[in-house]
């Protein structure tokens, strides 16, 4: 039997277990296609042959509707910065769910969040709130054009930030740009400039030779799509000088990598752009997007000043949000950060010690509490690969593969129990892929 074939059989193997572990989830899929298209209502978390339904969450474990308890190094995307109902968190939207959710005007607690950001993020001197990454995203690039007085954002090829259409483009084959996802009006392409991860003499060009009409450069300043990273030396700063020089804003998007310090991936580089998006963890696991940064840029947005771009949002610094998202920033200090670093270390040694144990190929990558593991080129049915791990995975205990993240509620033995389980996963691969 070749190697393929093995593969496949070691991918039916997990999944006919998996079926087995969850025959409420794959009842509740059933039910979801009737009503959901293909079940789902985020794409990016849905899996084959059917996704698992969650019930509850507590400290570092969930547990599913048939009763599977799963360590959980998802994390809900990374957000969940302090794992599954932390009481404090907990506490505090007990206590503003009695005294109402969310009325037509402001609240304290959105104060005291905007000046923790404010306080923490470099770049950020004001803040506005909205309800996801998208939205942040979405809006500090209207602020960035309204500002500047020009369109064209440049953005990197592969970078994910969030389901607006504004940066939904990919190289195409012949080096043009096209939408990424239906949906997407093509000439919204003429906006866009492409340009590639770590290319820094390409992208200073593409800037420079843009300028007059780039309102902005946005990237991840820790690579976030296709794989965690940190940056190539120099591109960053390189980045800033050039956008610097030419008049054109910086724009970080830092909905994931808030994970890395205090004050972000701009507080650990140590380069500080014009604007920053947030999302994800600022909101305590409720909702959230956040966007800031110099105080004469965001002026554009300031209803009772010279308002240029007009921003409403029926929840936007809801106080739910707001009490789950001060409770869980203030949580969030030095010494956790330090924590949840030295347990994602930890993972990331474990973890790539067992792959090239056994000669898999496969990479793991990441910086902080962040890790991802990919297939390295050239790999046959790539996807079977990760989808079969992912599931294997799940199986034995564990949930999040492939990009997992590590929280302040876990300790020193769940990152052990995570690598027996994976050493475990990655022996049936191994042996799988032997030509016996
Ligand atoms: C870097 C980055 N930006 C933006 C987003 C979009 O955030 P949301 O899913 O809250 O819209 C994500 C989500 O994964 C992200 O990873």
């Amino acid at each position: 039997m070749n190697s393929e074939n093995r593969l496949l059989d070691w991918y039916r193997a997990v999944v006919d277990y998996y079926r087995r572990l969850t025959p409420r989830s794959a009842a509740l899929f059933v039910r979801g296609g009737g009503v959901l298209p293909g079940g789902d209502t985020r794409y990016s978390i849905t899996t084959r042959p059917h996704p698992t339904y969650f019930e509850r969450g507590e400290g570092p474990y969930v547990w599913d509707v048939d009763g599977n308890r799963r360590l959980d190094l998802n994390n809900n995307s990374t957000a969940l910065v302090h794992g599954h109902a932390h009481p404090e968190i907990v506490a505090a939207l007990r206590a503003q769910a009695g005294s109402g959710t969310a009325w037509g005007g402001h609240n304290p607690t959105e104060v005291d969040w905007a000046g923790i950001i404010c306080e923490r993020v470099p770049s950020i001197e004001r803040v506005r709130f909205a309800n996801s990454g998208t939205e942040a995203n979405m809006h500090m690039l209207k602020v960035a054009r309204a500002y500047t007085g020009r369109d064209l954002v440049l953005k990197l090829d592969g970078a994910y930030h969030g389901t607006y259409d504004g940066f939904e483009f990919a190289t195409e084959g012949d080096g043009g740009v096209s939408p990424s996802t239906g949906g997407v009006p093509a000439n919204l392409s003429e906006n866009v400039v492409l340009g590639a991860w770590g290319d820094t003499e390409g992208v200073a060009r593409l800037i420079r030779e843009r300028a007059g009409r780039l309102a902005a450069v946005i990237l991840t300043p820790f690579r976030s799509a296709g794989g965690f990273s940190h940056p190539p030396e120099g591109f960053l700063e390189t980045l800033r000088a050039v956008t610097a020089d030419e008049g054109v804003l910086l724009l970080f998007d830092e909905v994931i990598s808030l994970r890395l310090a205090m004050g972000g991936a701009q507080d650990r580089y140590g380069v500080t752009p014009d604007m920053t998006a947030l999302g994800k963890l600022v909101g305590g696991g409720l909702p959230v997007g956040a966007f800031g940064g110099r105080a004469d840029i965001m002026a554009v947005t300031d209803p009772l000043g010279d308002m240029k771009v007009a921003l409403a949002g029926t929840f936007n610094a809801n106080p739910m949000t707001a009490a789950a998202g001060v409770a869980a920033l203030r949580l969030l200090t030095p010494e956790v950060y330090g924590w949840i670093d030295h347990l994602g270390g930890l993972l990331r040694a474990g973890l790539s010690g067992a792959v090239r144990d056994r000669g898999l190929p496969l990479r793991v990558e990441g910086g902080g509490s962040l890790l991802s593991v990919a297939c390295e080129p050239g790999v046959v049915r790539p996807e079977v690969m990760m989808t079969g791990l992912s599931l294997a995975l799940g199986n034995r205990g564990v949930f999040g593969f492939p990009f997992l993240s590590t929280s302040s509620a876990m300790e020193e033995r769940h990152v052990e129990q995570m690598l027996d389980v994976a050493a475990a996963v990655l022996d049936d691969l191994a042996s799988s892929m032997r030509v016996h």
